[in-house]
């Protein structure tokens, strides 16, 4: 169905026949002459009868009509869909261009499209000039350069826009036209598989359960339902049929190729393979480490992690799915069981929070045969990992903010040796029923998790629900095969090589600082009183909190997606301007309320404007990677590329996106609310923020810094941040309006 899009076997009736009876009713030949024509090379007419003649002339034909439709439509909407002006279209105001645009795209969409029906209408990544990204970045780093630095800088550019730039361009466009998409291969390539750190806090990030909701407090039900409305999803992704993501009130179709491997898949580290040839492969630096994602089309069961001790669970019986309080049953099996781990096997995971190289090598040393190769083939070829934690987490009223930090540290990086960090998605229950998710980065971004964790937590107290003790719904099973417990042999070198990964990955997880604190005290309803963007407000926000926290502007990301392209992943958002700058600046000097106001104002448009060229391909991060891969490639030397890719981003930030709304009835449950997720600090003395906007009351952010730097603390930025928020939201005077 996916392949013919928007064609259907229906549409394909209607056309053949209303072909075929319009050339009756013309009493025309219906094979144009096709039949005759065949019938010159092969002897078919003397097989068939002039009628059967017709009608497979007829089909033949209709059916090249057919295709001719499908691709002139599929064409048509990618033509339409490269137009992104609606985005810039003043709010609440649409003018009929864009509504006869927006009638086209409905019309060249088709009816009942499935995930990956518009994966070939979705135009491709434009490569913006080398003018553009050179002047946008300059604008970009004014605020953060005296004059003498920023003369440099200038330089700097303009001799890469002159000299090498128009050159390494060229190349790049040339990746473009063939590509699908000239970033993704790169990006994934270089920014995750490449990388031969710990992927653990640095990648890796969490997924958060719902903040004052606990449907159970008994473990392995809630591991019963959760997992079950996964493989829920698995299935209902493997059929295609979750619905594709659109923006502007359903009628923009995003990219959903991230959904490819979100299961079967495992992270592989890797030892100088020879794959992933590219264009320039020639000049390749040969001997180069890199991970690969290995996917699997086939696989029943799913890897449990309890106490040490590893277990494959068959997820099917009977040749159907296992029900929740079968999966309930099982897990309940895993906590009852007493055994010890084997020797080496408890902290085996270790090794995939480690450095790279030495869990490859390792791999390739005691994992690549007998024993040892089926049990660890059990977990990278698992559909996903499931951790039964032993600690308890959860928010506590009465004790806010210490119940929070340490249930994200739990998710975040646990003891270090209990989640398969290399997992596409570890599943994490809490010994009193409270779960997450920690997900790895490099096969897809966090929409896509969080809209597979969405489902899940819809599913699972009011569709899937509890008896009143607290158990899954339904019967045991009376003859249901026990989980099979994974066995090791695992010699006292790789003991050793797992503690000093072990001890690496310590080192890195007590130094994350991380803060998590809802902030109640209003949300997107009262912000949009204000007639701002809710999110251009919560990022001046943080550029004000971030001063105040620190004294002096820093370089900010902001993620942002361009899934409006086929295979499109994201774009930063420069998100500290001259126009943040200048507001943030009128907020410490004494300025009157009216001059903030205005530049406010100025501020939160422009943050606006920047947020949709990225989405739109104007951005200026990508392209400078991309440009500088291509210096690499052909062995060219760029103290500008060099000096833009090394500046380090002192405050990281991401929207978490609420997508399917529709799930949650938050008007009568409003306490049925996710809390987001977050990640782990970006650069040694900066900070990591992530929030997700829920409701109309209610944002929760998630902060992370390192211990280890005397500049940052995340408490004391989250202070800030609600202070900001405070303060912003003063300059409206809204109580007096409404009052
Ligand atoms: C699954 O993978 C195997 C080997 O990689 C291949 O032979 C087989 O055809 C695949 N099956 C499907 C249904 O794609
Ligand atoms: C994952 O494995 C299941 C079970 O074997 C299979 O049905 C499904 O197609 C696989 N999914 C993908 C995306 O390969
Ligand atoms: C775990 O849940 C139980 C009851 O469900 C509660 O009494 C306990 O305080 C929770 N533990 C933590 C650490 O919050």
């Amino acid at each position: 169905m996916t392949g013919v899009y928007p064609g259907s076997p229906g549409g394909f009736m209607v056309v053949v026949v209303s072909y075929m009876s319009y050339n009756k009713y013309k009493q025309l030949d219906p094979s144009l002459g096709l039949i005759a024509k065949l019938g010159q090379h092969i002897p078919i007419s003397r097989y068939m009868s002039t009628d059967s003649q017709r009608i497979v002339g007829g089909v033949l034909v209709g059916t090249g009509l057919w295709v001719t439709i499908i691709m002139v439509m599929r064409n048509v909407l990618k033509c339409l869909l490269s137009w992104h002006g609606w985005m810039h279209a003043p709010h609440g105001s649409v003018s009929w261009s864009i509504r006869l645009w927006m009638l086209l795209v409905k019309v060249f969409s088709g009816r009942k499209p499935m995930l990956y029906s518009f994966q070939n209408s979705l135009p491709r990544l434009p490569v913006p000039s080398i003018k553009d990204t050179c002047r946008r970045y300059l604008e970009s780093v004014r605020p953060l350069m005296d004059d003498e630095k920023y003369e440099r800088m200038e330089g700097l550019t303009k001799d890469f826009e002159k000299n090498l730039g128009p050159r390494l361009q060229w190349y790049l466009k040339l990746k473009s036209w063939w590509a699908s998409n000239y970033v993704s291969d790169w990006w994934e390539e270089y920014i995750y598989l490449r990388g031969r750190g710990p992927i653990m806090v640095n990648s890796n990030y969490y997924a958060m359960d719902f903040l004052y909701v606990f449907p159970t407090s008994i473990q392995a039900a809630r591991a019963g339902n959760a997992i079950h409305a996964i493989m829920l999803y698995r299935r209902k992704l493997d059929r295609a049929q979750i619905k594709p993501i659109y923006l502007l009130a359903n009628k923009i179709p995003l990219c959903s190729a991230q959904w490819e491997q979100m299961f079967n898949t495992s992270r592989v580290p890797g030892l100088e393979t020879a794959q992933c040839e590219h264009m320039f492969n020639s000049s390749r630096v040969p001997g180069v480490d890199t991970d690969t994602l290995q996917h699997m089309n086939d696989s029943k069961h799913i890897a449990v992690y309890h106490k040490g001790r590893f277990f494959k669970v068959w997820m099917f019986y009977d040749g159907r799915l296992l029900l929740p309080r079968e999966i309930e049953q099982q897990m309940q099996r895993i906590l009852n069981d007493q055994s010890e781990p084997l020797p080496g096997e408890e902290k085996l995971a270790a090794l995939t929070a480690g450095e790279r190289t030495p869990w490859a090598k390792a791999r390739e040393t005691y994992f690549a045969r007998g024993k040892n190769k089926q049990s660890l083939d059990a977990i990278e070829k698992a559909a996903f990992c499931v951790t039964l934690d032993d600690t308890e987490q959860r928010y506590d009223a009465d004790n806010p903010v210490k119940s929070l930090d340490s249930y994200a540290k739990s998710l975040l990086h646990g003891k270090c040796y209990d989640r398969w960090f290399d997992k596409t998605f570890n599943l994490i229950v809490f010994k009193n029923g409270t779960m997450g998710l920690n997900a790895e980065h490099s096969w897809a971004d966090a929409p896509i998790v969080g809209h597979l964790w969405e489902h899940v937590l819809s599913l699972d107290p009011i569709k899937l629900g509890y008896t009143e003790e607290g158990h899954c719904c339904g019967e045991p099973h009376p003859n249901l095969p026990g989980p099979l417990k994974l066995s090791w042999d695992i010699p006292a070198e790789c003991q050793e090589v797992i503690e000093s990964s072990l001890t690496v990955a310590r080192a890195l997880a007590d130094d994350v600082d991380s803060h998590i604190f809802p902030f109640k005290d209003f949300g997107k309803g009262l912000i949009k009183k204000c007639r701002t963007s809710p999110d251009a407000f919560i990022q001046i926000a943080l550029q004000l909190a971030q001063y105040r926290d620190k004294g002096k502007f820093c370089l900010t990301y902001e993620a942002s997606m361009t899934r409006l392209f086929r295979e499109g992943r994201t774009e930063t958002v420069r998100s500290c301007t001259m126009e943040t700058c200048a507001f943030v600046r009128a907020m410490i000097r004494d300025e009157t309320r009216e001059e903030r106001l205005s530049l406010l104002k100025v501020a939160a448009e422009k943050h606006q404007n920047m947020y949709r060229m990225a989405m739109t391909g104007d951005g200026i991060d990508r392209h400078l990677f991309c440009l500088y891969v291509v210096s690499k490639y052909l062995g060219e030397d760029s103290p500008f590329l060099k000096e833009v890719l090394s500046e380090p981003w002192r405050l990281s930030t991401s929207q978490t996106p609420m997508q399917q709304v529709e799930l949650f009835d938050l008007v009568r449950h409003p306490e049925f609310v996710s809390s987001g997720g977050g990640f782990g600090p970006v650069a040694d003395d900066g900070y990591g923020v992530s929030y997700i906007i829920v409701g109309e009351n209610l944002i929760n952010f998630h902060i992370s810094s390192k211990h280890s730097s005397p500049e940052t603390d995340s408490h004391r930025f989250g202070g800030n941040i609600r202070q900001a928020m405070l303060d912003i939201l003063d300059l409206f005077q809204l109580d007096k309006k409404t009052k």
